[in-house]
């Protein structure tokens, strides 16, 4: 099982309580927190959280700047305890244009935790669907591929051994991709929470896996 969020919702949640911004996106990370445990929890093998698209680079540049040490400080912070709890962390993003100490804490918590085995936690960070599609592209090219199928194209994704999401959840009531995952999430389940990104729980968690349960996947048969 899969599970690709959309963390969706920290500005708001901050702005209805008087607070900067930021702040909600403090209380974000440490939700982001929660759900890796209760996804371990609840045995879902594969997470993936988007955390900073390749469009959110058009926000002010404190706030940019603030995302990029929070992921560094999270990762940081809290990689001992991943590791105890079993959870492998891979990051799927354009590397070109972040900071050298993202770059770093990027291939550090990708080598430590390679051996982890009871989650997979992928970050979308610096993350753009079209983007990796691009990318995907331009590596193919450069291989002097020719033909391409399915088979072949998924190998040049950013992480493609990460299986397609069964489902797509994201907060805050906005009904909108914002280019995630754009190539995988051809036949995933959408779910939408009314719920800003800090206040979401594990029940909401736990209501999507029941909603999917409940779901007909097709996968254009009958
Ligand atoms: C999601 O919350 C986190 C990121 C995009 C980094 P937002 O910052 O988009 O919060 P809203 O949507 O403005 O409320
Ligand atoms: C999507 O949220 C990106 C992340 C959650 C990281 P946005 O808040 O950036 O999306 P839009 O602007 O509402 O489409
Ligand atoms: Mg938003």
């Amino acid at each position: 099982m899969h599970v690709a969020i959309i963390m969706d919702g920290n500005g708001r949640w901050a702005k209805e309580r008087g607070l900067p911004r930021i702040e909600g996106h403090r209380r974000g990370a440490e939700k982001a927190e929660k759900v890796v445990e209760w996804a371990a929890d609840l045995n879902i093998d594969y997470l993936t959280l988007y955390a900073f698209s390749t469009e959110n680079w058009k926000r002010p540049w404190e706030e940019v700047s603030f995302l990029f040490n929070l992921f560094v400080n999270f990762i940081k912070k809290r990689i001992s305890r991943m590791k105890e709890e079993g959870v492998k962390i891979k990051i799927m993003g354009r590397r070109d244009g972040l900071p050298k100490e993202v770059i770093d804490v990027w291939d550090w918590v990708e080598e430590e935790t390679k051996n982890e085995k009871k989650i997979t936690l992928a970050i979308a960070f610096n993350y753009g669907g079209r983007t990796e599609i691009l990318d995907a592209i331009n590596k193919i090219i450069k291989d002097g591929i020719k033909d391409v199928d399915e088979e072949t194209f998924r190998k040049y994704l950013y992480l493609p051994d990460l299986p397609d999401p069964d489902i797509v959840l994201r907060t805050s009531g906005e009904m909108r991709i914002s280019n995630f995952l754009l190539w995988q999430i051809a036949y995933s389940e959408l779910i939408f929470i009314k719920k800003y990104w800090p206040d979401f729980d594990k029940e909401d968690l736990k209501f999507a896996l029941e909603e999917f349960s409940r779901r007909q996947r097709r996968f254009g048969g009958i």
